[in-house]
Parts: structure tokens; C-alpha cells; sequence
């Protein structure tokens, strides 16, 4: 059945370009990117929509009480609008299980490290690649999970590994893992989920014919 999906997004939104632009090859059948949200005005992700002709909302922490209220708010978004799939895409306001409950295994985040490597609280966008290149890792990578209430800690869906190289910045690194990890495997496992062929069992997620 076709899917509605939403992606969360604080900042540029380069995995959003990447979504939208597999949706475009056909990558995702039927289903289609109907709503981004973000949390700020003004950031690049919400002009990637306006252009590509997607619904958009801006959904900010500071306008509400609380997490709790601000989750519902999420929550009630993404149920009149019908979503199926929330993805998370660069998405840096944290949420609470009011929104995993409502969506359970429908809920997938990138996490730009190869988990359970440099996640958990802290460790998002810059400060991952810090860590990972303060560590002296020789491979890095990024992961694409189901979310539940402990931080970077649902079942994996995709991993891929990419390269550290000497000399790297985080801004290199980053880079480098974006383009030939988080741009593929994100869109991949959009169209895994689309195609109904995920299952999760005690933790692990297998991936069906
Ligand atoms: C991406 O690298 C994503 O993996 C990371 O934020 C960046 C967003 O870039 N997410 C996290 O660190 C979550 N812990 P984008 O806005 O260009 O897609």
C-alpha cells in the first residue's frame, strides 16, 4: 500500500534532497514525501520543499511548555496529515514516547557514525566526526535505524562503512560519509519500508525478499 511520508528537519536537508530525488527515479513506488517539518524557520531543508512542491510546517521547541507539549503537537501534525513513515533527516530537537508510541517501528533516523560507535546524547552532526577523528578511527560510516525512546539505540536497518582518511577535518569527514553512505542508505531504506519488508524481531531488524 502507498505510504505518506514525513521528513523532520533541522538544518540543510541534504538527505531530504536525497529522498526527494529518489522518489523522482520511482525508487519508492507509490509513496510519496507529503509533509516536511522543521524545527526552525528559515533553514535550506524548508526551500528544498517549497521547491519540489511539498507541504511544509515549522514546528519550534521554544513555542511550547515543554516536551511533552511540543511532542503532541508532532504527533497530532503527523496524524491529520495522515503519515505512515516519519524520517528523521537531520533532526535535532528531542522528542518524547508520545511520538514513538504513536508510530511504532515507523520511525527511522540517520546517524552519521557507524552506531553503536560516537551516538547517544551529544553526539550529532559536527561533534561525531570530532569524535570519531579525536578517537583515531580508521573507518566511519552512518546508520540507519527505527527510533525508540533510548537515544541512537533502535534496530539497525542499514549500515555502511566509509573511510577516514589522514588529514581529514570533520568537515571532510562529513562530507565524505554524507555523500557515499547517509545519501544511499537513507533512500534505501525508505524503499525497504515502503515495500513492506522490514521486520523487527527481539531488536533486529530483517530485511524480507
Ligand atoms: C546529517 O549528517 C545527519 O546524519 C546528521 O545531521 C546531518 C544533517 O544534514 N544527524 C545527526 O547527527 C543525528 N544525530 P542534512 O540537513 O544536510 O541532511
Amino acid at each position: 500500500m502507498a505510504k505518506k511520508i514525513a521528513v523532520l528537519v533541522s538544518g540543510g536537508g541534504t538527505n531530504l534532497q536525497a529522498l526527494i530525488d529518489a522518489e523522482k527515479t520511482g525508487m519508492f513506488g507509490e509513496s510519496k514525501i507529503t509533509l516536511v517539518i522543521a524545527s526552525k524557520p528559515g533553514v535550506y531543508a524548508l526551500e528544498r520543499a517549497s521547491q519540489n512542491g511539498i507541504a511544509s510546517a515549522v514546528l519550534c521547541r521554544k513555542d511550547y511548555a515543554d516536551i511533552a507539549a511540543y511532542s503532541k503537537a508532532l504527533t497530532d501534525t503527523l496524524k491529520e496529515n495522515g503519515i505512515d513513515l516519519v524520517v528523521l533527516a537531520g533532526f535535532l530537537t528531542i522528542i518524547d514516547e508520545q511520538v514513538y508510541e504513536a508510530y511504532p517501528n515507523a520511525i527511522i533516523n540517520i546517524h552519521p557514525a557507524l552506531i553503536p560507535s560516537f551516538c547517544g546524547k551529544g553526539y550529532y552532526g559536527l561533534h561525531v566526526h570530532e569524535a570519531a577523528l579525536a578517537k583515531g578511527v580508521k573507518v566511519s560510516g552512518a546508520t540507519v535505524h527505527f527510533v525508540t525512546p533510548e537515544c541512537d539505540a533502535g534496530p539497525i536497518i542499514l549500515q555502511k562503512a566509509v573511510e577516514v582518511k589522514q588529514g581529514d577535518t570533520p568537515e571532510a569527514l562529513q562530507q565524505r560519509i554524507m555523500e557515499e553512505a547517509e545519501w544511499n542508505i537513507l533512500p534505501e531504506a525508505v524503499k525497504l519500508f515502503c515495500e513492506d519488508r522490514l521486520t523487527v524481531k527481539n531488536n533486529i531488524v530483517y530485511i524480507g525478499e
